[in-house]
């Protein structure tokens, strides 16, 4: 409990932090993002940004003149900073939001504005057309997502408006992308507050359902939720076909094998790149700085790799539960 606390912790804190660095690892695209170059950042301030942008913004009342302090929710908050190094970085707000809201109280009519989808403007698009958005779109169709809530769960509810970056092409794999990844999933299924805008029911926190699983933390930071929970696709880099809980991989030997399946779909991003280079396996394995057991030939290495694990998780185990052992002790005798 107290280890998937602090993981969650540290995924919060790693992708504030690595945020911007990501961005500029990419593509000279990337680079050429940000504030300074978007011609409707002064709108968008004075406009939006001025309340939407702070956690606390300053209220005028027009007739007595009275100025007040208030705090904008954290859900309503939209951090200038990872807006400008978003994909939609050279937005205006009213781009796709309506004239209305330039108005405060905002009036009830925009509350009901109804939004773009990704399709409205990516759709059929030759230049957008290595992302195949349109059959991203059928396959989210298809998907439990869509079919047990009647579109509710629109792609902008995993797909963040203000922030998105496409983290599979951006990062090099790893770790990191893993959690990020995951993020977007646990975002509803690890928090019912957001899910109550979807379903009345009480919908449970997800992680339990998996305790099948010999480490639930480690497996969580190790695979993606949508390596066992979406219909595979070679077409697409992220398959988007979610299908209900019970089709999910279960089988320990889908992963832990020679020909498994995260061949095909945690790594098929990096194994592209590192294919020509290194050979399938070991470029995948090196490249990712993680490893699978058995997707290695030699048996030896293969147990040797899984003790090194072992042992690695062991100590860093230990030295955890010191740690939480010791520390308060030694406040106590200060
Ligand atoms: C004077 C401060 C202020 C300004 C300026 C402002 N907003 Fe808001 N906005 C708020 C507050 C406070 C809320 C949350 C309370 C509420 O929903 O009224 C909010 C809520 C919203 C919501 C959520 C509505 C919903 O259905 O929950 C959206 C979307 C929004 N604002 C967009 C904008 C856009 C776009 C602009 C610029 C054109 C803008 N706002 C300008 C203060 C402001
Ligand atoms: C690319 C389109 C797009 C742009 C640009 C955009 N928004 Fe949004 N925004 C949306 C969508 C779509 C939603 C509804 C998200 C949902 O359905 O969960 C939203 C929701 C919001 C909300 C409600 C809280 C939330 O996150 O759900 C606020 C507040 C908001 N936007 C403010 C802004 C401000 C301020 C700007 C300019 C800095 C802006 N938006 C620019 C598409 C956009
Ligand atoms: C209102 C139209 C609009 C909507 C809605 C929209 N986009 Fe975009 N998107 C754009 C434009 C325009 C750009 C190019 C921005 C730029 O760099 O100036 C872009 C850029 C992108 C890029 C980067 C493309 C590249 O190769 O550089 C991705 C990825 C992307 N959008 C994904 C999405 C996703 C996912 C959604 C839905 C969740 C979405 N977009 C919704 C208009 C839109
Ligand atoms: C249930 C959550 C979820 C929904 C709904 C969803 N996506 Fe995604 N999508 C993901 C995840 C997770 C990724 C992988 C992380 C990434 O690369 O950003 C992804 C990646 C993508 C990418 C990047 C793929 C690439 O080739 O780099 C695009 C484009 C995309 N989604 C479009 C859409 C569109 C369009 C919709 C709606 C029709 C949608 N998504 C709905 C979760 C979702
Ligand atoms: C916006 C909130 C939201 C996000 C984000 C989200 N889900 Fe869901 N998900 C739901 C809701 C609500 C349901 C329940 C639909 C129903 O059965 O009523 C659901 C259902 C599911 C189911 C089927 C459960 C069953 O009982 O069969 C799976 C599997 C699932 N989600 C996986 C994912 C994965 C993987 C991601 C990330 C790619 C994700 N979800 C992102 C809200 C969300
Ligand atoms: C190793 C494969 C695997 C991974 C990784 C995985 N799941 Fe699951 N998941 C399953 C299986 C199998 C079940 C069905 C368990 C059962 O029937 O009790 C399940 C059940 C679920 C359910 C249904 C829960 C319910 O109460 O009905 C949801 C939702 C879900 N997973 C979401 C996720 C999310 C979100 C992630 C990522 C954080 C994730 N899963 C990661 C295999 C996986
Ligand atoms: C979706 C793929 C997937 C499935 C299904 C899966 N695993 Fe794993 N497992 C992994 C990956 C990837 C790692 C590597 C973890 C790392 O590098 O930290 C791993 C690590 C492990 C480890 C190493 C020790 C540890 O805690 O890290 C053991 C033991 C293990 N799995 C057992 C199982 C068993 C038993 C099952 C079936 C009940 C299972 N796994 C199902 C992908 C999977």
């Amino acid at each position: 409990m107290i280890l998937r606390n602090l993981s969650l912790v540290l995924l919060v804190l790693s992708l504030k932090a690595s945020l911007p660095a990501m961005a500029q690892e990419g593509d000279t695209v990337i680079a050429t993002r940000g504030k300074e170059m978007n011609i409707y950042a002064e709108d968008n301030e004075t406009n939006c940004l001025v309340c939407h942008g702070k956690l606390v913004y300053t209220l005028t009342d027009t007739l007595t003149g009275t100025v007040r302090k208030q705090l904008m929710s954290e859900h309503n908050l939209v951090v200038p900073d990872l807006f400008y190094s978003s994909v939609h970085w050279s937005f205006s707000c009213l781009d796709c939001h309506s004239e209305g809201f330039k108005t405060f109280p905002h009036p009830l009519e925009t509350r009901f504005e109804t939004t773009w989808g990704c399709i409205d403007c990516h759709g059929y698009d030759p230049n957008y057309a290595q992302y195949r958005f349109e059959e991203i779109d059928q396959e989210y169709q298809r998907s439990v997502h869509y079919t047990a809530t009647e579109g509710l769960i629109t792609c902008w509810k995993c797909h963040d408006p203000h922030y998105y970056n496409p983290l599979a092409r951006q990062t090099t794999g790893g770790r990191e992308y893993i959690l990020r990844s995951n993020e977007m999933c646990l975002r509803c299924h690890g928090n019912s507050d957001i899910m109550g805008l979807i379903n009345d029911e009480n919908v449970s926190i997800v992680l339990p359902r998996h305790e099948w699983l010999p480490d639930v933390d480690r497996h969580m930071e190790a695979v993606r939720c949508i390596d066992c929970h979406t219909r595979m696709n070679d077409s697409v880099l992220v398959a988007h076909e979610v299908m209900p809980a019970d089709s999910a991989v279960s089988g320990c030997a889908d992963c832990h094998s020679k020909n498994s399946i995260l061949m095909g779909t945690l790594y098929k991003y990096a194994a592209r790149e590192s294919r020509d280079e290194k050979g399938f396996i070991n470029g995948v394995i090196l490249r990712n700085e993680s490893y699978v057991i058995g997707a290695n030939r030699s048996k030896f290495i293969s147990f040797t790799g899984l003790f090194l694990i072992g042992m690695t998780i062991a100590f860093a185990m230990v030295h955890t539960i010191f740690r939480i052992i010791i520390k308060p002790k030694e406040e106590v005798h200060e």
